[in-house]
């Protein structure tokens, strides 16, 4: 209750004083400050309280896929939990279709040795039918429901060419099956983003992307938090 009338208070702030709110947060000079559509869109989630990540990293996916909408090609996240970043993807992909994987019910197997305080069934406060009602004014969206990548085995024989992908799944086998998964399917130019890189908390997911990168040199561009950035040649 006293949850959701901050989460009113501070989405109103936003939306009707967001210069104020942007200086407020240091952030007055940022890119962020000439983005007024984003801005709309972090305070309308806000208010719905749904959502995990920070304002810079939700900016971060936005712009980096605006980088690439209206090019041809597939969208695709790994780890959607209740459909929070999966929702700005949704907002700036275009008629792109967007390929959505989780169990939906909760984390898979963890490995103890490699992912840190991570336990299976974590994040199961969410349901696929949660996330197809959160995103249902979306054209394009196809739900993957399992455990990645053997839910991408059907997708995969159709074989297609991905724009963008986004991967946030905290576990390391689960990061670097996305980078094995994804990279090579990536269409020139393509950008695949990543959570939670050098997280001391996520640890395995700097793991997967250090082991990734010895098999194939790729460069790794860091953006502001813990998300990077991989960009494949064009
Ligand atoms: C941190 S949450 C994702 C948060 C979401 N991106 C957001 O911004 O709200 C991590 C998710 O990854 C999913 N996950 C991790 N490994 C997976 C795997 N191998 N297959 C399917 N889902 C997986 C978990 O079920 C969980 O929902």
């Amino acid at each position: 209750m006293l949850r959701s009338l901050r989460n009113r208070g501070l989405a109103r702030l936003i939306e009707t004083q967001p210069r104020l709110f942007l200086r407020l947060k240091g952030l007055a000079s940022h890119p962020i400050a000439n983005a007024p559509e984003f801005l709309r869109l972090h305070a309308q989630m806000v208010r719905e309280g749904e959502g995990m990540q920070l304002l810079l990293e939700r900016y971060n996916l936005w712009a980096q896929g605006r980088r690439v909408a209206g090019q041809p090609g597939a969208w695709a996240e790994v780890g959607v939990y209740r459909g929070g970043s999966a929702r700005i993807l949704c907002e700036v992909k275009g008629d792109a279709p967007l390929h959505l994987f989780d169990t939906f019910g909760g984390m898979p197997a963890v490995n103890p040795a490699t992912d840190g305080a991570f336990r299976p069934g974590d994040f199961a406060d969410s349901s696929l039918a949660h996330v197809q009602t959160y995103l249902a004014a979306y054209p394009g969206v196809h739900y993957h429901a399992g455990i990645f990548p053997a839910s991408a085995a059907a997708l995969a024989r159709e074989n297609p060419m991905f724009q963008f992908v986004h991967l946030d799944v905290d576990l390391h086998q689960s990061t670097l099956d996305g980078l094995r998964f994804f990279y090579p399917r990536l269409a020139p130019g393509g950008l695949l983003v990543s959570h939670d890189y050098g997280d001391p908390t996520v640890p395995g997911v700097r793991r997967a992307f250090d082991e990734f990168l010895r098999e194939q040199p790729a460069v790794l561009t860091r953006l502001s938090g813990t998300q990077v950035l991989l960009e494949k040649s064009p």
